[in-house]
């Protein structure tokens, strides 16, 4: 309450991407604040979800995560961990650094609790995010899960997208728990092109491959790995990026990432980019429930399903669980209803 009627006003009257930047750099670098933070918005112990296990070696505290993107650099890990997350995706990570598509890239749409982005895979590349994780790592604790988003740089032909995913798998392979592929940003030209079944099939074939060979020489198990699909798939291709996982092998598939439609609107706007927040839920909703149906019918090691889109409340994440979802991620709906969101979604009632 207090978030929406005083914060958010304030926040909201400034440039989306600046005050985003500011406030993650702010909580970056006070840390000190970290056990106010704990306190206001974490989750009461004794009355969260249980804890709660997921592929291989990942032990998840409990089932909500921070989305990619919101961090993108791994620089407030301690933050997240602070609010009660169980796991954050830092990226989308890249080889090389790079600075993104031109601004303004991030825009409110404040009728329709939803935001328009393309950013365009901005990050300071593979190796100063590692060096951040390292830096995180020495604070938290074990139980917080730490995944990392990978994808291509902009100037990586579409042909040679694999070299840039093995390179980001070698270099944070030592400080990651876990990677997403993503080939769903919309804001990459040609990276959708990837749920091809060519390309997906090489792609993650390759990824699963250098996991082994990292895990042998770093003398551990291989990572999980997730991939992360779009919402604007027709059936065919969801069958098609399911078989392809499962082919493969992989731990599983978080659906999804934001959409280039446009669902009915409060407010028209003529802005191009991923599309995320509330329009964003039954779209993302309805790719989760047709992978989770493909899922009941296999035997054998299931999909995990990552839920991702429009998750507002209790009864959005509820849904999400209810669609077949093992973890939930959020991102829009942390900006609309602030850190008591958290709270809100795993205190039981
Ligand atoms: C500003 C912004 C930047 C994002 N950047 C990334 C990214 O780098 N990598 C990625 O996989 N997803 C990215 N996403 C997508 C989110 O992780 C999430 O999947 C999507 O927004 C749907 O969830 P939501 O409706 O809770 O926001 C971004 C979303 C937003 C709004």
């Amino acid at each position: 309450m207090i978030y929406k009627i005083f914060i958010r006003p304030v926040l909201f009257l400034f440039d989306p991407e600046n005050i985003h930047d500011f406030i993650l750099n702010f909580v970056s670098k006070n840390t000190l604040f970290l056990p106010v933070f704990r306190f206001l918005y974490s989750p009461h112990k004794k009355n969260s979800h249980p804890d709660y296990f997921i592929a291989g070696n990942l032990k998840f505290k409990n089932k909500l995560g921070l989305s990619a993107g919101f961090d993108k650099n791994g620089i407030a890990v301690r933050f997240w961990e602070a609010l009660g997350f169980s796991h954050i995706e830092i990226g989308t990570v890249t080889p090389v650094a790079q600075s993104g598509n031109k601004k303004p890239r991030i825009f409110r749409l404040k009728k329709d609790n939803a935001l328009i982005n393309r950013l365009g895979f901005n990050n300071s590349g593979a190796d100063e995010i590692r060096k951040n994780i390292e830096e995180a790592k020495k604070f938290t604790g074990k139980d917080f899960i730490i995944g990392v988003n990978i994808g291509k740089n902009k100037d990586t032909p579409i042909t040679s997208a694999f070299e840039d995913y093995k390179i980001c798998l070698e270099k944070l392979f030592p400080v990651a728990d876990y990677f997403t592929v993503n080939i769903s940003s919309p804001n990459t030209e040609g990276l959708r092109k990837l749920h091809e079944e060519n390309y997906l099939d090489e792609l993650l074939s390759q990824i699963m491959k250098k996991n082994i060979e990292l895990s042998e020489l770093h003398s551990c198990e291989p990572k999980c790995i997730f991939l992360k699909i779009a919402p604007d798939l027709n059936s065919e291709m969801i069958e098609s990026v399911f078989r392809i996982a499962v082919k493969n092998k992989i731990s599983g598939i978080t659906a999804t990432n934001t959409t280039v439609q446009r669902p009915k609107l409060v407010k028209e706007i003529q802005e191009e980019g991923g599309l995320s927040g509330k329009p964003l839920k039954s779209m993302s909703g309805k790719v989760l429930k047709k992978l989770n149906d493909m899922n009941s019918k296999i035997s054998g090691t299931k999909l995990f399903l990552v839920g991702s889109g429009g998750v507002f409340s209790r009864n959005d994440f509820d849904e999400k669980i209810k669609y077949g979802a093992s973890l939930v991620q959020i991102y829009t709906g942390l900006i609309y209803e602030g850190p008591g969101i958290i709270r809100k979604i795993l205190n039981k009632q």
